[in-house]
């Protein structure tokens, strides 16, 4: 989605926009631009190229260093093709703005204000840049104000006015922007990443504000003409937490970093061996007076979801279910004051999510949110929030977002089970021990993934691929498949292998290798008879399977031992497993692991 940034201070702006504008690249896009002020006259200059940051670099030199005004932008396009023109910022008249979100009635617009002739791009962008151009009359707050009465839709903007030099203005509707004052100057961003350089305390744009920021103050103003004062956070980030700390990929280095994200997730959690959740300010009754659950989510964090509802039935034997944020408004969902809602996402940010969000609660439902991002528009609106400790994920593919998403939700059942009498003191401290085993867990999949690397040689020219397991293995493959899918490029579907010969299992031939897994002692038998059934057809099988359940199968199969866990703790291993073999097909194809093509880190789009 798209990246913003603004800056204004003692610094040198094009070097500080352009350095931002590449922390900002994982958000996915596909041109970018810059625009300063002009030092000594009341105008802006704009470079921007579809391409690469790198691309701008090279079209956008100075002759000297020099501090001074100026905004950014990595877009990722919706509308209008990727081309130059359609590249953000937008110039019209004395505004030049750069936009995150859709706006939706940019049509009507151009039509009722005749706008037309003022455009040159294709965008929804630069048709707000026209309307406030159009409203603007040297007073930027109440343009402002004025133009975003007319806009539908989802958006932050960021503007520069030419006859008010030094000061950006931003306000927003969803789209996210977060913004800080610091000994370098102003500045202002999509997320923090492009932030946590320069600070460690930030705050949140208010939605239906105006921030004028300077280089050494801010001003919040809200519609009513209030000034309002900022609410600012602490970034709980280390700073070079965001590097990739020698890797060649954040993909790898955020995979490799998962035992330790687990502990950071887990550890203040645990209190006398029991689950506790006194420091997220999370009451027990939100937990013993919820009749049903309902988690809403997008991508993997649905996939975390899924793990959690099989957690849910076989052991709490309460209703549950997963829905597809981008599905759930328009399911007509039976929502109402007894369904707990659990809202998962890494960013806090994905729009789907958030809507979903919006419409359960005037539904009349309680919203816990599993989030990573601390303040993201997703936690603030929630009801209660826990914060997985993951640090920031910068990969598009997510890894330790996803595993430490798990690592709430075993925290949560064992704390429902306990407070609603199923599990004893004893039966819950056993569960989080085998919890606290994680880790190690991990580590030891983490040493073996040179044999994973040689598992992935066996996929890596296929074209389209199969994976099968039943129950929880299902629900781990469903994931383990969106890795693969998603870096790799190769068509990979998970299915219930049960499900195989009710159809799919006709697409089975020599060419069509499978990944399987088997964890789960109870399903195991039925497992390997899926399996074999499409091994007798040609199809070429590498099974993950739990080390204890390995034993005589060696011959048959390609294996990949898994160290044992409680089988419902198996999908923390095997998740593992699965992501460094998406890794390492990618990265064998010589992709960009990071930046897979067409892909967002967050969708703030619907
Ligand atoms: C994960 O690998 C994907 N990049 C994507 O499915 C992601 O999980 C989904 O977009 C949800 O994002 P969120 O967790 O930030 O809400």
């Amino acid at each position: 989605m798209c990246g913003i940034i603004g800056y204004t201070g003692n610094e040198d702006v094009r070097e500080v926009l352009l350095d931002a504008l590449e922390l900002l690249e994982y958000r996915g896009y596909d041109s970018a631009g810059i625009a300063m002020e002009e030092e000594d006259a009341q105008e802006t200059t704009v470079c921007k190229c579809a391409g690469r940051v790198r691309d701008l670099r090279q079209i956008c030199t100075a002759e000297k260093s020099r501090r001074g005004c100026g905004i950014g932008h990595t877009r990722w396009a919706t509308h209008g093709g990727v081309s130059d023109a359609n590249a953000h910022p937008h110039r019209v008249g004395r505004v030049t703005l750069v936009h995150n979100g859709i706006i939706e009635n940019y049509r009507e617009l151009i039509r009722d204000y005749e706008l037309e002739g003022a455009l040159h791009s294709e965008t929804d962008s630069e048709v707000a840049a026209a309307l406030l151009d159009r409203f603007y009359d040297g007073e930027p707050v109440e343009a402002l104000k004025q133009t975003v009465s007319k806009l539908k839709g989802t958006f932050a903007l960021v503007v520069m006015f030419s006859d008010h030099r030094g000061v950006i203005y931003s306000t927003r509707n969803v789209s996210p922007i977060v913004a800080t004052v610091s000994k370098q100057g102003g500045m202002l961003a999509s997320d923090l990443t492009a932030l946590c350089r320069f600070t460690s305390r930030y705050f949140v744009v208010p939605e239906y504000h105006v921030l004028e920021l300077r280089e050494d103050s801010v001003k919040l103003t809200d519609f009513d003409g209030k000034t309002v004062e900022p609410e600012y956070l602490k970034v709980d980030w280390e700073l070079n937490s965001s590097g990739k700390n020698g890797y060649p990929f954040y993909m790898e280095k955020e995979i490799m970093e998962q035992p330790e994200a687990i502990i950071r997730t887990i550890e203040n959690r645990v209190k006398g061996g029991m689950p506790d959740f006194s420091m997220d300010g999370v009451p027990d009754s939100l937990f013993t007076d919820c009749e049903r659950i309902c988690i809403i989510a997008c991508g993997t964090a649905m996939h975390a979801g899924l793990v959690a509802q099989a957690l849910v039935k076989s052991i709490l034997h309460m209703h549950i279910e997963v829905e597809m944020a981008s599905e759930f408004m328009y399911s007509d969902p039976v929502i109402d004051s007894g369904t707990l809602v659990i809202a998962v996402s890494q960013s806090g940010e994905t729009i789907d999510t958030l809507e979903a969000v919006k419409y359960a609660k005037r539904r009349g439902a309680r919203c816990l949110s599993v989030i990573n991002v601390k303040g993201s528009s997703i936690a603030r609106e929630s009801d209660y929030v826990i914060y997985t400790n993951a640090g920031p994920e910068i990969a598009v593919a997510s890894t330790k977002a996803y595993t430490t998403q798990l690592a709430v939700f075993y925290l949560i059942v064992a704390r429902m089970a306990h407070s609603r009498g199923i599990f004893s003191a004893e039966e819950t401290q056993s569960f989080i021990r085998e919890l606290q085993r994680t880790p190690e867990v991990m580590e030891k999949v983490l040493k073996n993934r040179r044999d994973i690397h040689l598992m992935a040689k066996k996929v890596l020219g296929a074209k389209d691929l199969f994976m099968i397991g039943r129950g929880l293995d299902h629900s781990i493959l469903l994931e383990g498949s969106l890795k693969l899918k998603e870096v790799s490029y190769i068509h990979s579907e998970a299915y219930a292998s049960g499900e195989l010969k009710h159809g799919p299992i006709a697409l089975i031939t020599a060419d069509t290798p499978v990944v399987a897994a088997v964890t789960q002692d109870k399903l195991m038998s039925k497992e390997l008879s899926n399996i074999r059934e499409v091994a007798s057809r040609g199809a070429d099988v590498a099974v993950f399977i739990k080390e204890s359940l390995a034993k005589g199968l060696e011959g048959e199969f390609a294996l990949f031992a898994l160290p044992d866990m409680r089988n419902e703790f198996m999908v923390m291993p095997a998740s593992v497993a699965l992501q460094l073999l998406a890794y390492y097909v990618s990265s064998d194809k010589g992709f960009d692991v990071d930046k897979p093509r067409n892909l967002a880190k967050v969708v703030t789009v619907e």
